[in-house]
């Protein structure tokens, strides 16, 4: 059978990650992309906003924008509602929720590492970050956040 272009996903389009990681996306080789191909593209890099993301699907014409490190750091960056940091009220939900799930303790603190970072002082987040069981995340939570919730 003969496979044409479009029928295939293109998941990524690959890059030199030693060279490049540390390098700043570049949204006029997406653009490129988008322009060659018949099929939606979704673009990937240094978005931190939800006005970045709006940005870069109008820069490149991208189908989509996805992001890693702005929704580690702000779970509702997506959401519409103009709030552009981590809010408390975010942290409170997303920690209701990976309870609910039941997130290991790892991930559960590495995620709310990310979160705090811009709601604490560096002194705190060295306390926070060294904390090593689920109960302490709560109790630092709860105060320094006002964040209560239920017992485990
Ligand atoms: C914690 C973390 C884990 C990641 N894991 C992977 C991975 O397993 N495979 C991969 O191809 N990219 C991985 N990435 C890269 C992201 O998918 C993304 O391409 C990169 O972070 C750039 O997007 P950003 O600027 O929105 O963070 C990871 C990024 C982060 C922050």
């Amino acid at each position: 059978m003969r496979m044409h272009y479009n029928h295939v996903p293109i998941t990524r389009v690959f890059y030199d990650y030693r060279r490049q990681r540390s390098e700043p996306v570049d949204l006029s080789a997406v653009a490129a992309v988008v322009a060659a191909l018949n099929v939606p593209v979704l673009t990937n890099g240094d978005a931190r906003s939800l006005a970045e993301v709006v940005a870069q699907a109008d820069v490149t014409g991208a189908a989509g924008v996805m992001a890693a490190r702005g929704l580690l750091k702000n779970p509702a960056m997506f959401d519409c509602a103009g709030v552009t940091t981590t809010s408390v009220e975010c942290i409170k939900e997303w920690t209701r929720i990976a309870l609910e799930c039941g997130t290991p303790f790892t991930s559960f603190h590495h995620h709310l590492i990310y979160m705090c970072e811009s709601l604490l002082p560096r002194a705190e987040r060295r306390v926070f970050n060294s904390l090593a069981s689920t109960a302490a995340v709560l109790d630092f939570l709860e105060e320094h956040f006002d964040i209560r919730c239920p017992a485990l």
